[in-house]
């Protein structure tokens, strides 16, 4: 055997010795790197008698051909053992279970609020919106409670702290500011709603200092209560999805509106659960009346010319009634339990017609 069949036989043996791609390529350099025991056989070549090239050149290229495709077969083979091996480590348990994924959740509020603009909207109500801080002409003396007044203590006012000799901005405690900004701002006729978040220093299973109304205004030169009770019925019947509610308007006082009513619904009070439109039972939902002629009069609309109705729902009672969240406070708990549960896909939408989806 030739010096270059030894070589070439050694060679071969290593490949197939080799274990892994990084001995392999040990091989590959130490054959046939630059300086490999066969790449410097193949320099040797020209230094030899001519007669003797050909043949010895052919010999060394044979070696070197014969080797490289024993390492290029041994690298496939080792590639896809490694490939092998990484499937077997890696392999998908399809009976596990799937990862949990967070999709979030529209809150009951402002669910509700989405639900009452969509019916209100369908009803020619235009949406518009005020400050939460508020001084104390929009949120009070605008609205027929001048300072002193006995109605100001109807509701626990959170002042903020005032300047010398001016008078203290409140978080407005009601949606009715908005009624005094938007008719300053503009010309009758007006048919708003306004919807967003009130204060009021309260806190028990039924009131949180923060809470949610939607004020109603509907000002023109001829509307009077029949509107306010059509509206409402209409809106009450869309909102609980009934084909009937029974009003009832009681006697009741705000200063901003004369004649005041409270409204309440029909409903079936049984172990607890409220049902809407049946039964003997009412259920107070919101306050309203007529917009007193002296809070026209402070926004200088002339109260002979024109005339309308406002009211004001609470949008946390339309909330626990329609969806039977028993506790207003959970509402702002931001408890991640309590929002998947009561909470809604945003992919459900309330329609355009008749309200809701
Ligand atoms: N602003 C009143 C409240 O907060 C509700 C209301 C609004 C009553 C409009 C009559 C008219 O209690």
């Amino acid at each position: 055997m030739s010096d270059l069949e030894i070589l070439q036989k050694e060679a071969l043996e290593a490949v197939n010795k080799a274990a892994n791609l990084a001995s392999l390529d040990e091989v590959r350099v130490k054959y046939l790197g630059k300086k490999g025991l066969i790449s410097s056989q193949i320099s040797q070549i020209g230094k030899l008698p001519p007669k003797e090239r050909k043949n010895f050149g052919a010999i060394v290229n044979k070696a070197k051909v014969a080797v490289e495709q024993s390492i290029a077969a041994k690298k496939e083979i080792l590639e896809d053992a490694a490939l092998n091996k990484k499937l077997a480590s890696e392999s998908v348990d399809v009976s596990l279970p799937i990862r949990n994924e967070q999709v979030g959740k529209i809150h009951p509020i402002s669910r509700v609020i989405d639900e009452c603009v969509a019916i209100l909207a369908d009803m020619g109500f235009s949406v518009e919106e005020g400050p939460e801080i508020e001084d104390d002409f929009h949120n009070f003396t605008a609205l027929n409670i001048p300072p002193n007044h006995p109605a100001r203590q109807m509701q626990d006012t959170f002042y903020l702290p005032a300047n010398d000799g001016e008078d203290p901005m409140v978080l407005r405690t009601h949606t009715s500011s908005v009624q005094i900004r938007k008719m300053q701002e503009g010309k009758p006729p007006f048919r708003f709603i306004a919807p967003g978040r009130v204060y009021r220093s309260d806190y028990d299973i039924t009131h949180t200092p923060m809470f949610h109304q939607i004020e109603g205004l509907y000002i023109d030169k001829d509307i009077h209560m029949g509107h306010l009770k059509g509206c409402l019925h209409q809106f009450l019947k869309a909102f609980f999805e009934v084909d009937e509610v029974p009003l009832r308007f009681r006697p009741s006082f705000f200063p901003f509106t004369e004649p005041s009513a409270e409204v309440d619904i029909g409903c079936a009070r049984q172990d607890g659960k409220i049902t809407i439109g049946a039964g003997k039972d009412w259920l107070e939902i919101l306050g309203c009346g007529m917009v007193h002629p002296n809070v026209l009069t402070n926004v200088g609309i002339d109260p002979e010319e024109y005339q309308g109705f406002a009211f004001g729902l609470g949008i946390e009672r339309l909330a626990m009634l329609k969806y039977g969240a028993p506790d207003l406070r959970n509402f702002f708990d931001c408890d991640i339990r309590w929002l998947n549960h009561y909470g809604f896909s945003a992919l459900n939408i309330p329609s355009k017609t008749g309200g809701l989806a």
